[in-house]
């Protein structure tokens, strides 16, 4: 990669408010920060062309399409997400929207006050329901979820999804400190009594800031977020006319099975709310199949024939996150415009203490379909939310940091 390759601190964005308009909606695993979008856009970005987000999570990029006015499509496996997407791109009317908010704070006035008690409403049938929450909190949750249900504009009952979402997971017994689902210590769970109502409430208020910020500056432009798992050949999504114009996205890591937990971080959420497949997003994830074989004739080879004779399976493991990601590109690249910019920002993460070159893969994998190697930009990452140190040897109390940089990969399809 040579001289294409550089460290650049002012990609890192160390001060930046990364939670302005529509983006303080949702926390997420690794989400991308909007500051590297916004530059990326305003780098190669063309009004009115379009934008493809493949593993678009809670949409930050096309967030930023729509502020900067490209069209744009997402796609993720991850049901949650695209709720959590969908919720942050589409335009809402404010005064629909505090009708319905006031209707629900009646609803749960005298409740609050304590005059009254909850009323009783089905809760949903998920398993494990009692390790998770208390009675009193699964009481308020299932009422709260009954009154969001009864809104009947779409968008709205979106929006009012997404900031009860958070609060399911804030009201649970989930330890805070990590993505996956972990119960907080029994010493804790005793006197936990979190107040519902109060948390969604907060969360609707700041969700509602965001969203006037947003309307304000948003263009009229497309935003669609579809289901669409992008390792599998065709994509079910818009074709608009001689092909996407740019990609700017972040890829899984490849470790949803062990420490970036998408499908864990969102299974609660997305099971009260009644979204299906909750359970199976880290299975369908790429890497979630182990591979028979070990993926020949790429920049990841060497270092995945390094793990084999450390730890046969976790090569396996690796390889299969390395070919789900060159299919989900060879898909990707069928959907691009001849003179369109790819942007992936990836991890180059460590297994068993080997450093797997995830950026050199991705310029590899593109330059199978025309698209040459502008640049990698190397950033050090001051405020992404992911865990910092993992155990990449798996020995208990051998910890590095691997995940404290990433690399965002520029390459430029030409005629
Ligand atoms: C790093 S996250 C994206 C975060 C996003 N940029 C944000 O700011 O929220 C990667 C996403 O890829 C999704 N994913 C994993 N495998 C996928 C596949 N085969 N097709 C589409 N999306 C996939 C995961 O569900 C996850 O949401």
């Amino acid at each position: 990669m040579g001289d294409l390759k550089h460290k650049d601190e002012s990609w890192d964005f160390r001060s930046a408010d990364t939670k302005e308009y529509t983006h303080c909606f949702h926390t997420y695993p690794a989400m991308m920060i909007p500051q590297i979008a916004r530059r990326l856009l305003n780098e190669y970005g063309c009004e009115g062309e379009w934008l493809l987000d493949p593993y678009c999570g809670t949409g930050t990029s096309l967030v930023e399409a729509s502020l900067f006015g490209m069209h744009s499509v997402g796609c993720d496996i991850n049901p949650l997400v695209r709720l959590i997407a969908t919720a942050k791109v589409t335009p809402i009317s404010l005064k629909a929207l505090d009708s319905e908010v006031n209707r629900l704070n009646d609803a749960f006035f005298d409740i609050e006050f304590g005059t009254t008690t909850i009323p009783d409403v089905p809760i949903p049938d998920v398993p494990n329901l009692d390790y998770w929450f208390s009675d009193e909190v699964k009481k308020f949750l299932a009422y709260l979820l009954y009154q969001i249900n009864k809104v009947e504009d779409e968008p709205i009952r979106n929006f009012m999804k997404v900031a009860y979402s958070e609060t399911v997971r804030e009201v649970s017994y989930t330890r805070t400190s990590t993505f996956k689902l972990h119960r907080m210590p029994s010493e804790k769970l005793e006197n936990f009594n979190p107040d519902v109502f109060g948390i969604y409430h907060k969360k609707i208020n700041r969700n509602r800031q965001g969203l006037i910020a947003y309307l304000e500056k948003r263009k009229d432009v497309e935003a669609t977020i579809c289901h669409a798992n992008t390792v599998a050949g065709e994509l079910p999504i818009p074709r608009p006319l001689g092909g996407y114009n740019l990609v700017i996205t972040s890829p899984p890591y490849g470790d949803s099975q062990t420490t970036v937990a998408y499908g864990q971080f969102s299974r609660l959420s997305a099971e009260w709310i009644g979204l299906n497949n909750a359970r199976k997003v880290d299975r369908i994830a790429m890497g979630g199949q182990p591979s028979k074989s070990i993926f020949e004739d790429s920049p990841v080879t060497t270092a995945i024939e390094k793990i084999q004779t450390i730890d046969e399976k976790r090569s396996r493991d690796v390889s299969a996150f390395y070919n789900d990601l060159g299919h989900s590109i060879d898909t990707v690249a069928k959907m691009l415009s001849p003179r369109s910019t790819i942007c992936y920002v990836v991890g180059n993460r460590r297994v068993k203490d080997v450093l797997l070159p995830t950026d050199e893969f991705v310029v590899h994998a593109f330059g199978k379909h025309g698209f040459s190697h502008k640049e990698t930009i190397v950033r050090n990452i001051p405020n992404k939310r992911m865990p910092k140190k993992n155990s990449p040897s798996n020995v208990a109390g051998q910890t590095s940091s691997t995940m404290n940089e990433e690399n965002i990969v520029i390459c430029q399809r030409t005629d």
